[in-house]
């Protein structure tokens, strides 16, 4: 990253702070954006191993996990770089699950993982760093794993880095509408291409 791009990856972090203390991601928790937490799930269910250990980069205070009510999984890890949204979410103490605070951009997985996620967090790493994040944490899901993407509409500039990935299989891929117009969600899901 230049020097002007990590600027900016620096405020952004200060603002997802500042946006977490004040309550503005609450929201996420609403009725209208349900139906795309529900749909990761019908993924997981789809396309992961049985009771999966799963990946949640840029978690947030961990909705997802919460969405994910009874579905089995016997590992879940959230990494965000926001340290607010992570005390939220450990605050929370889920079952069989751990908030690390971490920018994915220097992320280490200790262990492989059955199923990948990045559910509304892939547009905000700087494009410079998109395709090297994606084949770092591709190295750490298991052969039999699932990446599972969801972006804010159309997501310009990021749906190539799936799409047109030689290593990746789309398995599924679906817009996720609402009663809103303008508010919808693709999300798509891969599997690893065998050697
Ligand atoms: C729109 S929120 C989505 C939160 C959560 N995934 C959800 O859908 O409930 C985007 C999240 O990505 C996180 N994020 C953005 N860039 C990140 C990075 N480089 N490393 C880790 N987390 C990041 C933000 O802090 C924020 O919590």
């Amino acid at each position: 990253m230049n020097i002007l791009d990590k600027f900016h990856h620096w405020r952004r972090r200060r603002r997802w702070n500042k946006q977490y203390r004040s309550g503005r991601w609450q929201n996420l928790k609403s009725d209208l954006e349900a139906s795309r937490y529900f749909k990761i799930k019908e993924d997981l269910l789809a396309f992961a191993p049985k009771k999966p250990n799963i990946l949640d980069i840029g978690c947030g205070d961990g909705v997802l996990n919460e969405r994910l009510g009874d579905f089995p999984f016997s590992y879940f890890l959230g990494v965000d770089f926001s340290s607010e949204s992570i005390k939220q979410a450990q605050d929370k103490n889920l079952p069989n699950s751990e908030f690390e605070h971490c920018d994915v951009l220097h992320f280490v997985p200790k262990r492989t993982f059955d199923a990948i996620i990045f559910n509304e967090s892939f547009y905000y790493i700087p494009d410079t760093e998109k395709s090297r994040v994606l084949q770092h944490l591709l190295d750490n899901l298991s052969e039999d794993g699932v990446l599972i993407v969801s972006i804010f509409r159309d997501g310009p500039g990021c749906w190539e880095f799936f799409k047109e990935n030689k290593n990746l299989k789309e398995v599924d891929f679906e817009t996720i509408k609402t009663s809103k117009e303008m508010t919808y969600w693709k999300i798509g899901a891969y599997t690893k291409v065998s050697e």
